[in-house]
């Protein structure tokens, strides 16, 4: 087994622990990040990272979906000046971890009364930078965009329950105020 699979399996049993004991799923989510923020800053995790193939065209790695608890970690491997798009992720809370390069974490408010599905007028509050060991835990249905840096980057992501398939997400168009409703990236099972 490779060090980064042993790592990896380690942080799934620790989390195992903390979901086991505690029922809401804000705080599960919250103490989870810590152990999440360990294995994104692992050199081993980082360097086997280096060849996961690109994930263009809104896809995903599918890491691992636990049969015990739900959640799903997944990757995603944006090229050089990736232009994330505006969205959500519905219900879920994702912890999002950098493994490689440089990328902004765009956060919007949504400004409007809020009484049309279609339409939504947003505005950018706040951009934090993050490099190899980051990780931002994005709330239920916080508006966000993860723009790509100046090289390849790599980032880690876990997601409180399994959202493909099931329950669609938000994409907001800060040009036009259009809302659409979209399923997520396509998922693309992937072993370390
Ligand atoms: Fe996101």
């Amino acid at each position: 087994m490779s060090e980064a699979q042993a790592l990896f399996d380690r942080f799934i049993d620790d989390v195992h622990r903390v979901w086991a004991a505690e029922p809401d799923m804000g705080a599960r989510m919250a103490q989870t990040k810590p152990l999440f923020e360990k294995l994104v800053a692992q050199p081993a995790m980082q360097a086997a990272s280096a060849d996961w193939p690109s994930t263009e065209g809104r896809k995903n790695l599918l890491l691992h979906t636990d049969p015990t608890f739900g959640f799903v970690i997944n990757a995603v491997v944006r090229v050089p000046g990736r232009k994330g798009s505006v969205h959500d992720h519905a219900q879920a809370y994702v912890l999002y971890g950098l493994l490689e390069g440089t990328e902004s974490l765009e956060r919007y408010d949504r400004v409007d009364d809020g009484s049309r599905a279609d339409y939504a007028e947003v505005k950018l509050t706040g951009v934090t930078m993050g490099g190899p060991g980051t990780v931002d835990l994005v709330p239920p249905y916080a508006i966000h965009a993860e723009q790509g840096g100046p090289s390849r980057s790599v980032a880690l992501i876990f997601r409180s329950e399994v959202l493909v398939g099931r329950l669609l997400q938000h994409g907001y168009d800060p040009a036009t105020n259009a809302v659409i409703e979209r399923s997520g990236p396509v998922q693309i099972p992937f072993s370390l």
